[in-house]
């Protein structure tokens, strides 16, 4: 008998993390080991969590609060080695060499090659929003109240561990300043933002420092908006911007249309986009077993950035701010599966809690990005000693991490035009047959074409 007769787990999301759950536990099949009954529970009709785009925002086809915040002309926004995964190459997938700054639709394409090839699907519960979860303390089980969205039908099951991957980057943090309630024109959170067209000629005032003020101003300048000023509350983002964007400190307050900052400055917009974050929402857990936590890189109360450190078998994926992606919550999952497998035990509470402490002590001497991408590695290396995840060259990567920081200094506009290489396979990175500027059009097929059949490109201009 192992630890796994018998019992069941549950994974809340079907986004990257979820799925790196699913995988983990299919890499153990294959190896001829037998697997617990899984259950993941998907609240959208589809898999991928972030990268399955909606066009919709507010609530979804059965009332649900949308999830996704990306939006059309969405690029990524770090080399792909940096996230590739190490049992399944960008190679292995696309069968050619692609460019490093790969767009949306190509990397939820990637995300979902490794997982069309195994029986994922049969795991999913499409439809079905978590609701609520009780931890039946004398059983040491987990009961969870589910929705089946499509037939309007509520039921529960009973779990002995809990995954919790439902992701971070969906609840907008929503800060009021004084008269914004009379700005006459569109007032949104970058949650909501689904796309630069409607922009087009206006001048457009976004507020935050960080990836998503960057990337949504870019975006915007790229797609033709008039003007673009970006407002930060601590730190600019500070790169040499173009002419047309500017960064001013943070806003004091609107007055009809006229935004007034810190620095006595004003200026009439068109639009108000809040780049503010975030929030770590869990709505379906108790008080006690939420994880109360900023965007950081190390959470509090999460032994090895996985385990409640209170109930170790409420197991939490992808909840650090995030260098690292996909190979950081594919790390998580082998460490967090063979844990559920029984293949190792915890240490006591106290020696838990011992060791989240030394990583909090450590992530509070760092204070530059550079040091931020050390640490994540650090965090990704112990993760790597605990389970058979592939290995993979962490610090090759982290010199990668290094590099892009230093290429988007050097020029915002450009740095998706660089390449890498990969640590998984060796190869180069492909040159991408337009410029990133010139790119208009982020589907697939154009992406994938060849530079010889440049004729056949349609002109995105
Ligand atoms: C605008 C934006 C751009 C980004 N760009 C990049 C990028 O370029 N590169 C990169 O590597 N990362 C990027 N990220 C980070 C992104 O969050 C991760 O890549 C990844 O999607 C995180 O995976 P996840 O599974 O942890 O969470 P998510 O992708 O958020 O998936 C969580 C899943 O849980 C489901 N869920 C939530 N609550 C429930 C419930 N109660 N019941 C059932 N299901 C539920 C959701 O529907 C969703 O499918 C971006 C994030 C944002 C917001
Ligand atoms: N692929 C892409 O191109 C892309 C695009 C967008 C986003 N993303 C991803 O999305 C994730 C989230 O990024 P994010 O930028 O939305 O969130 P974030 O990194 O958590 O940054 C939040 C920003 O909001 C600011 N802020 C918070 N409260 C504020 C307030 N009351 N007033 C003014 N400013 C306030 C913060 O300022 P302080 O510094 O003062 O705290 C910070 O600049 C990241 O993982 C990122 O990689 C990727």
């Amino acid at each position: 008998m192992t630890k796994a007769d018998n019992k069941r787990i549950g994974i809340i999301g079907a986004g990257p993390s979820g799925l790196a759950q699913l995988r983990a536990f299919e890499a153990l099949e294959k190896a001829g080991v037998e697997t617990p009954e899984i259950v993941c529970f998907e609240k959208q009709r589809h898999w991928g969590g972030m990268w399955n785009y909606t066009w919709r925002t507010g609530v979804g086809k059965y009332g649900e609060p949308i999830h996704g915040s990306m939006y059309k002309y969405l690029w990524s926004n770090g080399p792909k080695e940096c996230l590739e995964f190490s049992d399944y190459s960008f190679d292995e997938h696309f069968g050619k060499p692609i460019s490093s700054y790969p767009p949306r639709p190509v990397l939820f394409d990637y995300i979902q090659g490794r997982i069309k090839k195994s029986n994922a699907k049969n795991y999913i519960r499409f439809n079905t929003t978590v609701r609520w979860v009780e931890y039946l303390e004398d059983k040491n089980q987990f009961r969870v109240i589910l929705d089946d969205l499509k037939e309007n039908r509520t039921y529960e099951e009973i779990f002995d561990f809990l995954v919790v991957a439902s992701g971070h980057f969906s609840t907008p943090n929503m800060p009021y300043f004084k008269g914004i309630e009379n700005f006459p024109g569109a007032v949104m959170h970058a949650h909501d933002f689904r796309g630069a067209d409607q922009f087009k000629g206006q001048d457009l005032l976004l507020i935050g420092s960080s990836y998503s003020a960057e990337d949504i101003g870019v975006q915007c300048y790229k797609h033709g908006a008039n003007s673009i000023t970006l407002s930060y509350r601590s730190n600019p983002i500070g790169v040499d911007w173009p002419e047309g964007i500017e960064e001013l400190p943070l806003v004091t307050h609107f007055e009809d249309d006229t935004a007034f900052f810190k620095d006595g400055s004003s200026k009439k917009f068109d639009a108000v986009v809040m780049c503010t974050g975030y929030q770590h929402k869990f709505p379906f857990l108790p008080d006690q077993y939420r994880l109360k936590t900023k965007n950081n890189l190390y959470p509090n109360d999460i032994y090895k950035g996985i385990f409640f450190n209170d109930l170790p078998n409420l197991i939490y994926l992808g909840m650090q701010d995030q260098y690292y992606t996909f190979n950081m919550f594919d790390a998580q999952a082998w460490v967090a599966r063979d844990y559920m497998m029984g293949k190792f035990e915890l240490p006591p509470k106290e020696e838990r809690t011992k060791d989240i402490n030394t990583w909090l002590d450590k992530y509070a001497q760092v204070e530059t990005a550079n040091q931020e991408v050390d640490f994540q590695t650090d965090y990704i290396k112990d993760l790597l000693t605990l389970s058979d995840y592939p290995d993979f060259n962490t610090d090759k990567v982290a010199n990668m991490f290094k590099e892009w920081l230093q290429d988007k200094e050097e020029n915002i506009l450009t740095y998706r035009d660089k390449i890498f290489t990969s640590v998984v396979t060796g190869t180069q990175a492909a040159e991408h047959h337009t410029d990133w500027m010139d790119e208009l059009n982020d589907s697939k097929e154009r992406y994938l074409m060849e530079p010889e059949e440049e004729e056949l490109i349609p002109d995105p201009l």
